[in-house]
Order: structure tokens, then sequence, then C-alpha cells
């Protein structure tokens, strides 16, 4: 089964809760609207590409719920990342054919999901090995596995067809505060496909880059702006800034339809902020003012290439 589908039992999205991950196995079956966008909103389910195929489920089922208003709710539950707002639109786009029609967009969002993640994750280890030939160590931040993506993941990914292609030695798994999809979910992953791994606490991510740890970082994207500017996970650009200042490769991994050329440069991407409470949990606090910006933007000159399904943008 998928981490994000129809259930058959339904109407329903059924999704594995990654908020319980690596602890617990847990299911979620999505009955309405409010429990679809409640499951965005806290990061049930998560990541650009996985968020485009739980849209594109919640607005065929707020279809077969006769809510199709409901649809729009969901394309907005969260700001940044381009692929919901794709999903749920590509089936508002069929509404009027009724509840099957609507179901078909949504289980072709998530099959073209597969074919694009495999495109993109082959041309990335193909481009990591071009740029550093031999058994690579990367880095990586955040989670962007199937977890995050659909069948195939995006840069970790393109991290796992090194491995599958024996080129892989180790990874650097960063663990993404505050939520820690890095240590909570990457790690499952690396795990669950054998691969070799060390978690680090993300400020020294830059460290190890400096240190010569580090042959080349790939990240995902949430939004990439026309002009190459890329907002990703809180994190990426101290990273990018540290590839760039040691000549290592930093590559962006994403679907294609995560470049917006609707939004110029990355000043005018929309930054999500989250809840005080994600960062004063972790010191115990109650009170503390507190700034929690879910993504930053990192300058397109600091990455060496966004590798899509269908390009390798330098
Ligand atoms: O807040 P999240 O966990 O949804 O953030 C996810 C990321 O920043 C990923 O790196 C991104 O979506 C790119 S690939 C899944």
């Amino acid at each position: 089964m998928e981490f994000v589908d129809w259930s058959d039992d339904g109407p329903a999205v059924v999704l594995l809760d990654q908020r319980a991950l690596p602890h617990a196995t847990t299911w979620l079956t999505l009955r309405t609207v409010d429990e679809v966008v409640d499951a965005i909103r806290t990061l049930a389910v998560r990541g650009a590409p996985s968020l485009g195929i739980a849209g594109a489920y919640g607005a065929a089922l707020a279809c077969a719920l006769g809510d199709p208003a409901g649809a729009e709710r969901i394309a907005t539950a969260r700001p940044t990342a381009v692929p919901l707002a794709i999903g749920v639109r590509r089936v508002i786009a069929r509404l009027d054919d009724g509840p099957a029609a609507a179901l078909a967009e949504a289980r072709a969002v998530a099959a073209e999901a597969a074919v694009v993640n495999a495109r993109a994750t082959e041309r990335a280890a193909d481009l990591v090995q071009e740029l550093r030939p031999g058994p690579v160590r990367a880095l990586t931040l955040c989670n962007t596995g199937d977890l995050a993506c659909g069948p195939g993941g995006s840069a970790l990914g393109a991290i796992l067809r090194l491995h599958d292609r024996g080129a892989l030695t180790e990874v650097l798994a960063c663990e993404t505060r505050p939520l820690l999809q890095g240590a909570r979910l990457t790690v499952w992953e690396l795990a669950r496909a054998g691969a070799p791994y060390r978690l680090c606490v993300d400020s020294a991510g830059p460290a190890a880059i400096a240190s010569g740890l580090v042959d080349a970082v790939l990240v995902g994207a949430d939004r990439i702006a026309a002009n190459g500017d890329t907002a990703n996970k809180i994190g990426t650009y101290m990273l990018a800034c540290a590839a760039a200042r040691s000549g290592v490769p930093f590559l962006v991994v994403a679907p294609e339809e995560t470049i917006d050329s609707t939004t110029p440069t990355g000043a005018d991407i929309v930054v999500e902020e989250r809840g005080a409470d994600e960062v004063r949990g972790l010191a115990g606090l109650t009170d503390t003012p507190v700034y929690n910006p879910a993504f930053d933007v990192t300058p397109f000159d600091l990455i060496t290439a966004v590798v899509t399904e269908k390009q390798v943008w330098r």
C-alpha cells in the first residue's frame, strides 16, 4: 500500500501518520474535509509532493461528500509547497464530471508522482556521480523520501539510488528541528533501505561540510521561484552557504511542477510560520516569544543545480 491512498472502505483518504513515526505505525482514515485539512496542518502528511497527492485525494473526498467548496480549503491548508494546490486544482477541474472522474484524477496525480520521482532521482544520482566520481558521502536535511514524495522520493530517493549502485559511503542526516523530520523519518527510511547513515544536529551540517566530510548535499524543494531561488525546510540556506564556501555540490531534487513561474524571485515566496509551541516544547518552555519559520529561501547562485524529471537546471 502507498503511504497516502484512497480507502476502499470510503469515501475516505487513508495515510500513514508521519507524526507517530518511527515509534508507531499508525494509519489514519480521513472521512471529512476538516480531517484532511487537520492532517495537513499538523503534518500527519507532509513533504511537498505527498501534500499534492493528499490534496488530490482530499479534493476527491470533498467531491464524494458533495462539498466541492471544501477542496479550496485543502488547497490553502499550508502556503509554501506548490504541489498541494496543484494536486487539489487538478481534481477541482474534474468536479463537474462527478465523483468517479474526480477520484480518477486523484489516482492519476499519485501515479504520475511515482514516474516523476523515478526520472528525477535517476538524473540526480547520475549528476552526483558526474560531479563526484567514486563513493559519495551525502548530507541531507528534512525528509525527502517515499514518505514525503510518494514512491521513489526526491533528494533522499537520489541518495538511495546511489546506495543501490554501490556508490554511497554514508549519509549524514540532519535532525531537522523543531519537528525532527530528519531524525524520525529520514533515519527510518534509511534504515529500512539498509543504507549507511549517521544522524547529526542541524548546526553540525555546515561544520561537516567545512571539515571535508561531505561530497554532495542533496535537498528537496517546496517552491522554486522563476529565477531559481528555492524555498525548502528551515536550515537549507546555511547548508547551501557552507557548500558554496567549500566547493561542495549542492543539488535540489524536485518535481518540475515545483518551479513556480508566477513567483519571480525568492522574495515573493510565502514562507509558512508555524506555532510557537513547536519550538518552546524542546526546552520545556511555556510562554517564550518564538520565531518559527518552517522554510527558508536559498538564492539560486548557491545552488549547483536543480534536478527535475525534465531537466538539470544549472
Ligand atoms: O514542513 P515539511 O515537513 O512539509 O517540509 C518538507 C520539506 O521541507 C521538504 O524538504 C520538501 O517538501 C521537499 S521534498 C519532500
